[in-house]
């Protein structure tokens, strides 16, 4: 099969390592991609939200199957208009994307189908938002509805700073208008996890549940990021909670799509607070996660791309799925400054000189001049599986260790919960 990725990240370096390996893939094509990438696929230099183009270069190239990593493009539709003109691709509808693409549909849509998940309004006026705070304390939960490249989650300390961001969200359209609509969230305490399902709508396999760093800092301090590094398996995550997950969660999640005729298709990705009365959602992602996926692949023994294709085609088997045993862990290696301003075109040395069993996904590289620099905030995720998360954690840092550029930063404490 042809097979193309949309997308430039680390999650979209993953996909591709993951689908070269695969003995029915004949030619991979990646639109944009990154320097990493290029050594696996075709780089084809279209953006990742030019659907109308994506769409043209997959008929004129007789794309077997299309892949998409991140979230814009599909809650813009590209998978409806791939499917209208006849092409295979790999992703929810327009209409299903709106778990991710509508916090407010999401939120509405658990509360429906008594999915667990924290207490909520959804406002879409200053005056009545700051009414509904009184119904929570501190600190809360405001969330502009619509895409906001993960930055639009502010967890409020006081009733100054919820009137602050509620003002900067609603009337100042801080988000655009992804701020057309906020959710005003109660606080959940636990610990995080995320768990990625293939599913056909119905029939759904789960892969490895992970976990991910969003601070910045070691000891989880610091501002979010879009995540500084991830491990599978998340040992929060025990079998009796997977199944619990299952049944209160991704099965009614699932029927209820039907049920609202958006039946989804894809990789459905719960992110999950695991409380004192159980596993809730604080979010859905309609996609692969960012870096969870560059932990949660290299454990799947079995071929994505059959996967992939049997869901597609409706004969997903759950029973199919392998995983190895073990764990792997994800290192992000971000650029100085991160996640606020940050210099690029810093060259990257020590890329070939990683220990056998590294992996080094690339984010934000491309190529300038024949050498491989920096081009992004999130740089690379060095990776590595082990027969423990401690051998994992080992063996990537070894990798971090002889990877050189001018202001790298990383966390010297990934998955040390789970240690
Ligand atoms: P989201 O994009 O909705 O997952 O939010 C981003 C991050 O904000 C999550 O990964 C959590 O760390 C935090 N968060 C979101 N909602 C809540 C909540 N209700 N309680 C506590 N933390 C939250
Ligand atoms: N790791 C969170 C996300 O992919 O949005």
């Amino acid at each position: 099969m042809k097979v193309l990725v949309i997308g430039s990240g680390g999650r979209e370096h993953a996909l591709c390592w993951k689908l070269s390996q695969s003995s029915k893939l004949s030619h991979l094509f990646c639109a944009p991609g990154n320097a990493g990438i290029s050594s696996i696929a075709e780089l084809v230099p279209v953006s990742a939200e030019d659907i109308k183009e994506l769409f043209t270069f997959a008929i004129s190239h007789n794309v077997d199957l299309t892949v998409v990593g991140p979230e814009v493009p599909l809650a813009e539709g590209i998978c409806d208009v791939f499917r209208a003109g006849g092409l295979r691709i790999f992703g929810p509808s327009r209409a299903a994307a709106q778990l991710e693409g509508s916090k407010a549909y999401a939120k509405r849509f658990m509360a429906k189908y008594g999915i667990p998940t924290g207490r909520f309004d959804v406002c879409d006026n200053f005056v009545y938002a700051f009414e509904s705070l009184q119904k929570y304390s501190f600190p809360v939960v405001i969330k502009a509805s619509g895409l906001a490249a993960g930055k639009g989650v502010i967890i409020c300390e006081d009733i100054g700073s919820a009137r602050n961001t509620l003002n900067a969200i609603l009337n100042e359209r801080t988000f655009g208008e992804a701020g057309s609509q906020v959710v005003i969230e109660e606080y959940l305490r636990g610990e995080e996890a995320s768990i990625l399902a293939l599913t056909d709508g119905e029939k759904y396999a789960c892969l490895s549940p992970s976990q991910d760093h969003k601070r910045l800092l070691d000891g989880d301090r610091g501002p979010n990021t879009g995540g500084m590094g991830a491990y599978a398996p998340a040992p929060v995550i025990t079998p009796q909670l997977q199944e619990r997950i299952e049944v209160e969660i991704l099965r009614p999640t699932l029927a209820g799509m039907i049920e609202d005729r958006a039946r989804f298709t894809g990789c459905l990705y719960l992110g999950l607070m695991i409380c004192d009365d159980g596993p809730k959602v604080l979010e859905y992602n309609v996609r692969f996660g960012d870096p969870e996926t560059q932990a949660v692949l290299p454990m799947l023994k079995s071929d994505l791309l059959e996967l992939m294709n049997a869901t597609l085609d409706g004969d997903l088997d759950p029973q199919a799925v392998e995983l190895h045993d073990g764990a792997a862990v994800s290192i992000v290696m971000a650029s100085g400054g991160y996640p606020g301003r940050y210099e690029k075109g810093k060259a990257i040395s020590g890329l070939s000189d990683v220990p056998d069993g590294v992996t080094v996904f690339h984010a934000g590289t491309s190529l300038k001049d024949g050498q491989i620099v920096t081009s992004g905030g999130r740089v690379l995720g060095v990776t590595a599986r082990g027969t423990d998360i401690k051998s994992a954690l080992d063996l990537a840092y070894e990798g971090v260790d002889v990877i050189d550029f001018d202001e790298k930063y990383f966390r010297r404490d990934i998955g040390y919960r789970a240690v």
